[in-house]
């Protein structure tokens, strides 16, 4: 059987779709907002460069070496205790975790596609209200939406890597940036444009502080869907000889620009329309359509725009998230792509129903452990736990556990002088971040 492979470009765009997620769109300006604007961006900044950076180099390589699923690829490129490093590849359920929130939000972003084309809320307070309701006592809106996502996802996961992800991500991923880049000149033409440059790029250091340290980290992991063999996956369907560190450099280039793109526009309208820089996890479902509510009809387009290009973005994601998985149950126990993808879809599908269920009014109690309820603590623990624990594995696993020349042999002829920079940042400074990362989100400190 012929092995399906990405082309150049597609598996760009692949990896890209999969990186420009909700983290670039929803959540990287809120938390902007939150740690205080320029500062903050300048440590995620210098994140991405030296460590987001090197680690998709290394996970790209893993990939690209062992050709299989994740658990494979571990297993056969590990030169000894095989049976101990295979398990890094159950990274890949991490993924499957994401997808059990991720699908509600999706849902959510559905909702508001069709709600912003008739009526937008008309202060901040109404918009905060609508939000409230739908999330608080719409089960059926949610889960019809959720259905959606679910079915969506699915199909396209059991087209295959060409016929189904490269396909979508080569028609969805130019839709996504011309949505952006259009409402992004809109935004450049209003007198508040000045103001979102100078909240995002001049630095106030007084603002930064070791959260924000550690948030603006774990965002550059996130967002550049690291630490749980996602970007894993689809390099392994890359075609020999393929040039990883200019693949990875797109990847990065072109998720880091548009979370600049995104928030800039964001912020733009806050100014103008809005009630400033407005924060926390509302800013795009409350903030945001009130602002748009401002600006007369143009607004509703503006906002319906705006949803599909989120729900665009969150939807390239998702199969990344899912396909490591299908891939295993594919490679290692021969199941068909249909059997795989259905059941992996099935999983998220159910269990994401009861992380919906757990922010509605009547079961939230019984869905609530300590402070979060279930649908945080997914969040929480893939986030908190599961990323910077993958991310410190393959780390690991590329700077001291694969022979050093065959990665040179691989990397030196595309990285040239950079190569030993980008080793020792590998080996030295990305585990040593991300285990600071790691006991921070655990409350050590
Ligand atoms: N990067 C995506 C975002 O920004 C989310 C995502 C997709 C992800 N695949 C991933 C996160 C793999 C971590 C790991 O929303």
């Amino acid at each position: 059987m012929k092995i399906a492979r990405f082309s150049r470009i597609g598996f760009i765009l692949a990896a890209a779709g999969s990186a420009v997620g909700l983290g670039n769109i929803w959540k990287f300006p809120y938390i902007t907002g939150e740690y205080g604007g320029g500062a903050f961006v300048f440590v995620y900044l210098l994140t991405v460069l030296f460590i987001g950076f090197s680690i998709m180099i290394a996970e790209m390589l893993i990939g690209y070496i062992g050709r299989k699923d994740t658990v494979s690829s571990f297993e056969s490129i590990a030169p000894t205790h095989k049976h101990l490093w295979k398990y890094g590849g159950f990274q890949g359920l991490a993924g499957l975790f994401i997808m059990i929130f991720y699908s509600v939000v999706i849902g959510w972003i559905f909702h508001y596609i069709i709600t912003s084309l008739s009526t937008l809320p008309a202060s901040i307070k109404e918009a905060e209200s609508t939000f409230n309701t739908m999330l608080h006592t719409d089960i059926w809106t949610q889960l019809f939406y959720h259905s959606v996502a679910f079915v969506w996802i699915t199909y396209v996961l059991t087209k295959g890597i060409k016929g189904g992800i490269e396909k979508m991500n080569l028609v969805l991923m130019p839709a996504l940036m011309v949505i952006l880049v259009g409402m992004f000149i809109y935004a450049l033409s209003l007198d508040a444009f000045p103001k979102a440059v100078h909240f995002m790029f001049a630095p106030d250091w007084s603002k930064i502080n070791s959260e924000a340290f550690v948030v603006a980290v774990g965002h550059a992991f996130f967002t550049l869907s690291l630490g749980m063999g996602a970007i894993m996956t689809y390099a392994a369907s890359l075609e020999k000889n393929s040039n990883i560190v200019k693949a990875a450099f797109w990847v990065v280039f072109l998720d880091t620009t548009i979370a600049i793109v995104a928030g800039l526009m964001l912020f733009t309208f806050l100014y103008q329309y809005g009630a400033g820089p407005a924060k926390g996890p509302g800013l795009v479902f409350i903030s945001l359509p009130a602002a748009f509510y401002e600006m007369g009809i143009i607004g509703n387009a503006f906002a319906v725009l705006f949803f599909i290009a989120l729900a665009f973005a969150g939807l390239t994601s998702s199969v990344s998230l899912v396909e490591p998985m299908v891939q295993y149950f594919i490679d290692r126990f021969s199941w068909s792509r249909l059997k795989a993808s259905i059941l992996m879809g099935l999983f998220f599908y159910l269990i994401g129903i009861i992380a919906l269920l757990s922010n509605i009014d009547g079961f939230k109690e019984a869905l609530t452990w300590g402070d979060k309820n279930f649908f945080d603590w997914v969040d929480y623990f893939t986030a908190a736990i599961m990323l910077p624990i993958g991310g410190l594995i393959m780390a690991l696993f590329v700077g001291f556990v694969i022979d050093k020349r065959k990665v040179e042999s691989i990397l030196k002829p595309q990285l040239g002088f950079a190569f030993e920079a980008w080793y020792f940042s590998l080996r030295y400074i990305t585990p040593v971040a991300m285990f600071i990362v790691m006991l921070n989100l655990l409350g050590v400190f």
